[in-house]
């Protein structure tokens, strides 16, 4: 059965304001018709998973309804339907970034993006003795597979330190680039700081020591224009389900020749060219490293929310979550007894806001925030570096994505205030 939910039918959009975009934004998600206790939802945890506009949820329905088949199977006309859906997807995804469609690999997320970095290039590649360069401020996502590969190659890590202002130290980069990493792999937005690190900076900084680059572009593919070309790194990984997309489908991208070089890391249907008893030969890329029936309706939906977010501009959506951190940070941070981390400058950082309540567990600001309707997810965010550096066990996470506003932030800080009245703080 077909949910009850429709979009409402809106006048045209040439001449809407700021607060009517987002409101007209809004009308898109069928989950803000929803209510938590009678108030309306404030989401504010997009760095952990996006909402999904109608528009995607209609093109994966559409999919399964009326085009539903394998890719890899049929020459019947249907099977072919769902070839030419999913690689059109791949290239849209592709354009998106700035690559070719024949660059980019459909993974789960970005997760397994990284993983695949790790157990296929980086087994062929690296041997004992050789250093992955990381920074204290990865994703467990983008670490614990170089602790494991190191564990089994006998490698080297090295860290790039934080700075009190959560930027990466430049004297401690320039320090270990001077080691000769042969990966140096870092995020480009952090998940609990917002940090936007200058990827093109030290990639190139990198690659004159001779490293490869690999970013981790979850955080930021999301919310801004991203052209790897430009940005020039040898890999770049991203989430679907953080960029309006489904669950269950993200992607890799790398380099034509670097991927070219590399050996799959799982194998089996739909990523061979011949089999015999002795012997496999491989399939070109992208496919040599997309093994078994991939998430054909999920890239569906991954393509769908492209159009989405193209439709609105990826300037449009920087410059609107820019302003909306810059807003969030003056009232968050002007809360007593409030202390907020990562860079305070809306220029160098995403619409990602960690901070804690003095004398209160960020698990129950998060809970009394929860009973206002207001959505935030507290804990270690998946960073264990970054709360070690600043000698925290958690921290409290708002973040924002095209459907947020002012009403949000607002709602939020209304909500800080309650916690601290809860709590007898402050
Ligand atoms: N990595 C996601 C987050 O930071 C899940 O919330």
């Amino acid at each position: 059965m077909k949910p009850s939910w429709r979009r409402p039918q809106i006048k045209g959009s040439e001449t809407v304001s700021f607060k009517d975009k987002v409101d007209e934004i809004r009308r898109d998600f069928p989950i803000f018709s929803r209510l938590e206790r009678g108030k309306p939802l404030r989401y504010l945890d997009s760095a952990a998973t996006s909402q999904r506009p109608i528009q995607v949820i209609r093109a994966v329905e559409e999919f399964y309804e009326m085009h539903n088949s394998n890719v890899h199977s049929g020459v019947y006309e249907l099977s072919e339907e769902a070839s030419a859906a999913y690689s059109g997807a791949r290239k849209k995804v592709a354009v998106f970034l700035g690559a070719q469609p024949k660059e980019l690999v459909f993974t789960r997320n970005a997760t397994e993006a990284l993983n695949l970095v790790a157990f296929s290039w980086g087994r062929a590649n690296l041997k004992p003795g050789d250093r992955v360069l990381l920074t204290q401020m990865e994703h467990h996502s983008n670490l614990v597979p170089w602790q494991m590969l190191a564990q089994e190659k006998g490698l080297k890590l090295g860290f790039v330190r934080i700075t009190d202002d959560g930027l990466l130290d430049e004297e401690s980069l320039k320090d270990e680039l001077a080691k000769k990493p042969k990966l140096f792999a870092l995020v480009h937005a952090s998940n609990v700081l917002g940090t936007i690190n200058d990827v093109k900076l030290y990639g190139k900084m990198a690659h004159e020591v001779g490293s490869l680059v690999l970013v981790d572009g979850a955080q930021s593919a999301p919310h801004m224009r991203v052209d790897v070309k430009d940005m020039d790194c040898d890999f770049f990984a991203v989430s679907g389900h953080k960029m309006l997309a489904p669950l269950g489908i993200g992607a890799l991208y790398a380099k034509e020749d670097v991927l070219s070089s590399m050996p799959p890391f799982m194998t089996g249907g739909g990523m061979i060219r011949e089999v015999t008893e002795e012997f496999t030969t491989f399939d070109d890329i992208p496919y040599r490293f997309e093994a078994g029936t991939p998430n054909i309706g999920g890239a569906v939906g991954f393509g769908a929310a492209i159009d989405y977010l193209e439709g609105l501009g990826m300037n449009w959506v920087r410059d609107h979550e820019r302003r909306l951190t810059a807003y969030a940070l003056d009232l968050i941070s002007g809360v007593k007894g409030v202390k907020v981390y990562g860079p305070m400058d809306p220029d160098r950082r995403g619409g990602v806001i960690s901070f804690n309540v003095e004398g209160v567990h960020a698990h129950d600001v998060a809970q009394v925030l929860d009973e206002e309707g207001v959505t935030i997810r507290s804990g270690h965010h998946c960073a264990m570096t970054i709360m070690e550096r600043y000698g925290i066990p958690a921290t409290a996470r708002a973040s924002f994505y095209v459907y947020n506003a002012e009403d949000d932030v607002d709602a939020l800080v209304r909500g800080i205030q309650r916690v601290k009245q809860v709590f007898g703080v402050g």
